[in-house]
């Protein structure tokens, strides 16, 4: 176990990850604490590991299915044992108008989660209470596979 307590709840949890299984596994610890309705920006560049992410927290929720960045399509939906999942991924879009024409609002306040790559290009209409799931590459060329990973949920 990485941390017992609701992340962000109480604190802001940080954690270094060495490596993609490490993120993977501190990504389904924190899916046990996912509720319907709840938003989690998935933050970091390109590469860093937010489908990695996804996909972990996806398979926590109980599916077994692809998880791969809906680049092109702007959301792919996994119905998950648990609760529908809801991957979005914002990176090819200009403005968050483009966001709110495919219903994003909705699935905001519906009875899944939401995880939702480049979640910068959406700032303005992130629901208060959303989950942020952090990742930086610190050190990109003495050690590639470390990650800085903050986890926190904006007021
Ligand atoms: N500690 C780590 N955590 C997550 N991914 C890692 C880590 N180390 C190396 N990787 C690699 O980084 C890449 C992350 O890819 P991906 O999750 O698709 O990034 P993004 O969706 O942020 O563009 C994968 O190839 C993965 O194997
Ligand atoms: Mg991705």
């Amino acid at each position: 176990m990485y941390f017992a307590a609701a992340p962000g709840v109480d604190r802001e949890f940080e954690f270094i990850s060495k490596d993609q299984k490490q993120t993977a596994e501190l990504a389904a610890e924190f899916a046990a604490f996912l509720q319907p309705g709840d938003v989690v920006a998935l933050q970091g560049d390109l590469g860093s590991g937010k489908t990695v992410t996804a996909r972990a927290i996806a398979r926590a929720l109980g599916y077994e299915g692809n998880v791969t960045s809906p680049t092109f399509t702007l959301l792919n939906i996994y119905p998950a044992e648990k609760m529908p999942v809801y991957h979005f991924d914002f990176y090819r879009i200009a403005t968050s108008h483009e966001a709110v024409d495919i219903g994003t609002l909705d699935y905001f306040e519906g009875e899944g989660v939401c995880l939702v790559e480049w979640p910068e290009r959406v700032a303005d209409i992130l629901p208060a209470g959303s989950y942020f799931f952090s990742l930086d590459i610190p050190d990109y060329h003495t050690d590639p596979d470390k990650r800085t990973i903050v986890i926190s949920r904006s007021s």
